[in-house]
């Protein structure tokens, strides 16, 4: 039931412009037209007019943002502590429901899908990345019970599970940098390639290139077949099943001009698979982790174990891809080998 005031329809134009002159029109709901008269919703008491009850559209608003979505469902406390960035792939959005709100993870993803009307599911992270295949448990909060998502990213399109497979939206620009430093006719081997985002952009941007990717994970090999058919890149990218470390030695000995090692936690212990692959002037990405601060003595360490593999190194650029943890940070270095 809203607070209203009855109207003579040719007065109401006029009674409208002075409610909303002393901000006593109430925006929650609906005016409604009823035979001569016309009900405006209202805060309070209009002089001259009897206040009554009437049942009265809500008018659905679209909140801007999480807090507002919350507001009057947690506490001003708990709201404080709701972590307002997110995830967002395709439909799919993830988030993190902090220590404490746990039993509040259903306003939180319905707040999300208020505020975002293409999301359809809500999931939160149940944990670290875990495993060999770097995967996280995920639960559904919120809407479909459904985690598999389409997104899209430097005009390519992904068809991914994150609940069983790793995929950041996080590194689109590092994908962008790389696939903009390949020059046409290099041969790209991707390490790690999960459901395929660093070769799939770089072979549409660089038609030229040649592009091999090397995944473990059966599902993520799976989705990244998928997906290289879906961005009709059939004849740019050979995808191959199993670990770097056999695959490599077998097919790829001497035949990179450009090694990406994604993985990025323990690619240290990978860098003698990446060095078998890359050709004399060859350009390896490494990606690790580094306290905030000392990017640049992790690069130099990097390269000083490639110099110790027995490879010439010449460390070309570093750069943060993205803050990991409070005070560590992913970092990329691309190094050149001789
Ligand atoms: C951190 S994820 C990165 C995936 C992808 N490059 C991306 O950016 O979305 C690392 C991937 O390496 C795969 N992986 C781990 N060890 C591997 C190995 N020895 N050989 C091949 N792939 C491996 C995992 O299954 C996982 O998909």
């Amino acid at each position: 039931m809203a607070k209203c005031i009855k109207v003579e329809k040719k007065r109401a134009q006029g009674v409208k412009n002075g409610l909303l002159g002393l901000g006593l029109l109430e925006r929650d709901y609906k005016p409604e037209s009823s035979g001569e008269f016309v009900f405006f919703p209202v805060k309070g008491k209009v002089n001259g007019f009897e206040l009554i009850e009437r049942k009265l559209k809500k008018i659905n608003k679209k909140p801007n943002s999480l807090v507002e979505a919350l507001a009057g469902i947690l506490k001003p406390g708990e709201i404080e502590r709701v972590v307002t960035s997110f995830d967002l792939l395709g439909e799919l959005a993830i988030v993190e429901v902090p220590e404490g709100l746990e039993g509040k993870g259903k306003e939180i993803g319905r707040a999300v899908m208020k505020v975002h009307k293409n999301v359809r599911t809500v999931a939160a992270k149940r944990g670290p990345m875990e495993g060999e295949f770097r995967v996280r448990k995920l639960e559904v909060i919120a809407g479909k019970k459904k985690t598999e998502t389409t997104y899209k990213e430097s005009g390519c399109t992904f068809l991914l599970d994150p609940a069983k497979v790793y995929f950041s939206p996080r590194l689109s620009f590092e994908r962008e940098r790389v696939a903009g430093l390949v020059r046409g006719g290099e041969r790209v081997l991707v390490l790690f390639a999960g459901v395929g985002p660093f070769p799939i952009v770089i072979a549409k941007k660089k038609p030229g290139a040649v592009v091999a990717a090397i995944e473990l994970n059966p599902v993520a090999f799976e989705y990244m077949v998928k997906n290289i058919g879906r961005n009709k890149l059939e004849k740019n990218i050979t995808p191959v099943f199993g670990d770097v470390r056999e695959v490599v030695p077998l097919l790829f000995e001497n035949w990179a001009d450009r090694v990406l090692m994604p993985l990025p936690r323990g690619a240290e212990e990978f860098l003698d698979v990446a060095l078998v692959a890359a050709k004399k002037g060859a350009v390896v990405h490494v990606y690790t982790f580094t306290r905030a601060g000392e990017e640049e003595e992790k690069a130099g360490e990097m390269a000083g174990k490639i110099r110790g593999l027995g490879r010439k190194a010449k460390l070309l650029a570093y750069r943060t891809v993205r803050p990991f943890a409070p005070h560590v940070d992913q970092i990329s270095v691309d190094i050149e080998v001789e």
